[in-house]
């Protein structure tokens, strides 16, 4: 997690590196800091708190004059969110400065010999550790500040994406990864650096993404790239970015959220845009069109993933098993990447992430290749950390989603995993899929833009129903079949947003334990479709009504009949039994967000999170 960003070049690097740091702040928002190098020396601004307290040092405009500096927006791993512990950490001597985000692991053994030397630490953090290590590399060396800094990475193992300066070298700044992401914009005798590309696109739109073990000197207007074993790299790539400015923008909305909730018509017709061939009943995915042959050959699937998109993964398990007859599992990237688990190289791993940065799902992909899998992925940020692991993946081309929150990724996360069934299906023959089936999928599927609308439409309505349940303390979210993971999911947004505490499960495990819960106090949410599960979800209803248990209903619209035997009904278009999750996600990602509005909690950064999630 943390978010870094740098700036060197010709303009003043504080508005830079302050506007850098809000786009960041998604990536973690305990503490935040500057350090510029100003006349020989390093200011250091640093404030417990959101990136906007630092802001209270702009008064003193020529204070913040220089035009190299770098920055961070945290997410505390060692040590409690506080002034200290906020980054950048300077060096013992003042000469170092430093931003980092990542584990360095090794540091209390690195920390105890740097203190036998007489070096003193101002904070509990590892960061700090680094800079003093490089310091004193420094003292006892005679060679630049690239070398000095790749001599101490090889002494630390962990994850690290940093940015380095030296008040010996104003001209120089210094940049390594290993595990955590890192972007270096190229503009015009100036070159920008961010832990993604967001903090850049207002300034250029050519961009390398370094790799692991990889680190960079800028150095007079100059970049070079090596390997941290000093190996250098020639013409590394340089791309484009494609994202416009907008995109990054509220567009008029209060917060992000709601922005990216009302995104979803678009979102998803963006999702299916070009892809689908209804004629021939089938679907294309350019990114996995010279798989083909290994695409054949597997036999079984797991989906590894966290947090939301792991519950997305779930209603892809039952895609694919429906679809495709392909036995599928889904599996925590966390659990996958340390377990042994029984798989073969005709085992496919499908790795689904939004920022395409969570270090256990990352973590997972590489146990798969040592597996000799073939690896696949779904994700959203494009060149991001795991898009550029998998063999082949998917884009779901939904634009940036920057609310903690994950709503219009989640939703095409699922869509993407139908379609992709439907395509495996469409390509085996013994357990596969007919045009005339997929075809009647697809038709449906090309509606679903137009019934999310519908569903936005009907937005006032779960307002005031976020009025009335706003005070209760936990809740339980239901379903069945494919709605067990939308049950889910409902659940974790709305945990994550109001902080209250919600269980999401299968209708029928209530009765084996949870319902000894229920009471006029205890409110249940239920996903109950007019589907193959409708009757048994009635019966649940009944089975909570019967103990006080206030009940919430999703259900078809048109069907009347729940309004008798629930509190409060809520209506989602008519669409097909596995197309329903992704319709039922958008009036409970509603209800989550104006129930955390009433509570009036901070909606597009909930306390304790970040967006993306890059430490085990
Ligand atoms: O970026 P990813 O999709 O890999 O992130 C995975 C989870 O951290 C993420 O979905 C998280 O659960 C969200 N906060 C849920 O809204």
């Amino acid at each position: 997690m943390c978010g870094i960003v740098g700036y060197i070049g010709k303009r003043k690097a504080w508005p830079v590196l302050f506007k850098g740091l809000e786009r960041l702040e998604y990536r973690g928002y305990d503490s935040a800091g500057i350090a510029l190098l100003q006349n020989g020396a390093f200011s250091v601004y640093k404030k417990k708190g959101r990136v906007v307290e630092l802001s209270k040092f702009t008064k003193n405009q020529n204070q913040l004059s220089g035009g190299v500096g770098i920055a961070h927006t945290r997410w505390a791993t060692h040590g409690v969110p506080s002034d200290r512990n906020a980054h950048p950490h300077l060096s013992s001597g003042g000469d170092i400065v430093i931003v980092h985000n990542g584990i360095i692991e090794n540091y209390l053994s690195i920390k105890k010999i740097l203190v036998g030397k007489g070096y003193r630490f101002k904070s509990d953090t590892d960061t700090e550790v680094l800079a003093n290590l490089i310091e004193d590399i420094k003292k006892h060396t005679k060679v630049e500040i690239d070398e000095v800094v790749r001599l101490a990475l090889a002494q630390v193992s962990g994850a690290y994406a940093i940015l380095v300066l030296s008040k010996d070298e104003p001209g120089t700044m210094v940049v390594a990864k290993v595990g955590s992401p890192v972007v270096i914009g190229i503009g015009k005798k100036e070159f920008f650096v961010a832990s993604d590309a967001t903090p850049i696109i207002e300034h250029t739109k050519k961009v390398i993404y370094l790799e692991d073990g990889q680190m960079a000197t800028i150095k007079n207007s100059k970049l070079l790239i090596k390997t941290i074993k000093n190996k250098t790299i020639k013409n590394p790539y340089v791309h484009t970015l494609k994202t416009k400015i907008e995109e990054l923008e509220k567009g008029g909305f209060p917060l992000f959220m709601l922005k990216e909730i009302f995104e979803q018509p678009k979102s998803l017709a963006d999702t299916m845009r070009g892809r689908i061939v209804l004629d021939k009943g089938n679907v294309k995915f350019g990114g996995l069109e010279k798989f083909e042959k290994q695409l054949r050959s597997i036999n079984r699937l797991t989906i590894t993933a966290m947090g939301t998109a792991r519950f997305t993964g779930l209603i892809g398990e039952y895609a694919f098993e429906e679809l495709a007859g392909i036995p599928t599992k889904v599996e925590y990237g966390s659990e996958f990447a340390y377990r042994e688990a029984a798989v073969d190289e005709n085992t496919g791993l499908l790795a689904i992430s939004q920022s395409g940065e969570t270090k256990d799902t990352l973590n997972a992909i590489k146990e798969a290749k040592k597996k000799g899998m073939l690896t696949l992925g779904i994700v959203n940020v494009i060149g991001s950390s795991i898009a550029r692991e998998v063999d082949a993946g998917i884009y779901n081309h939904v634009g940036p989603e920057t609310a903690v929150a994950s709503t219009k990724a989640s939703t095409s996360q699922a869509l993407l995993q139908i379609m992709l069934a439907i395509y495996l299906g469409r390509m085996r023959f013994a357990r596969g899929l007919s045009k005339s089936k997929a075809k009647g999928i697809l038709k449906e599927m090309q509606k679903l833009p137009a019934l999310a609308e519908m569903i936005l439409k009907s937005a006032n309505n779960i307002k005031k129903l976020a009025k009335k349940y706003k005070n209760y303390n936990n809740f339980f979210f239901l379903g069945r079949k494919y709605n067990v993971a939308a049950a889910m999911e409902g659940a974790l947004k709305l945990k994550e947003c109001s902080y209250i505490h919600v269980e999401g499960m299968n209708s029928t495990e209530l009765k084996h334990g949870p319902i000894s819960l229920i009471d006029k106090n205890f409110p249940t949410l239920i996903i109950a479709p007019i589907d193959s599960m409708y009757e048994k979800n009635k019966s649940s209803i009944q089975e909570i009504k019967a103990r006080g248990g206030p009940v919430i209903a999703i259900t078809s619209l048109g069907n009347k009949e729940l309004e008798n035997i629930t509190d409060d009904v809520i209506y989602i278009p008519k669409t097909l039994e596995m197309l329903t999750p992704i319709l039922a996600f958008i009036p409970m990602q509603l209800l989550a967000y104006y129930i955390a509005v009433e509570r009036g909690n901070d909606v597009d950064k909930p306390r304790n999170l970040a967006k993306s999630v890059t430490v085990e």
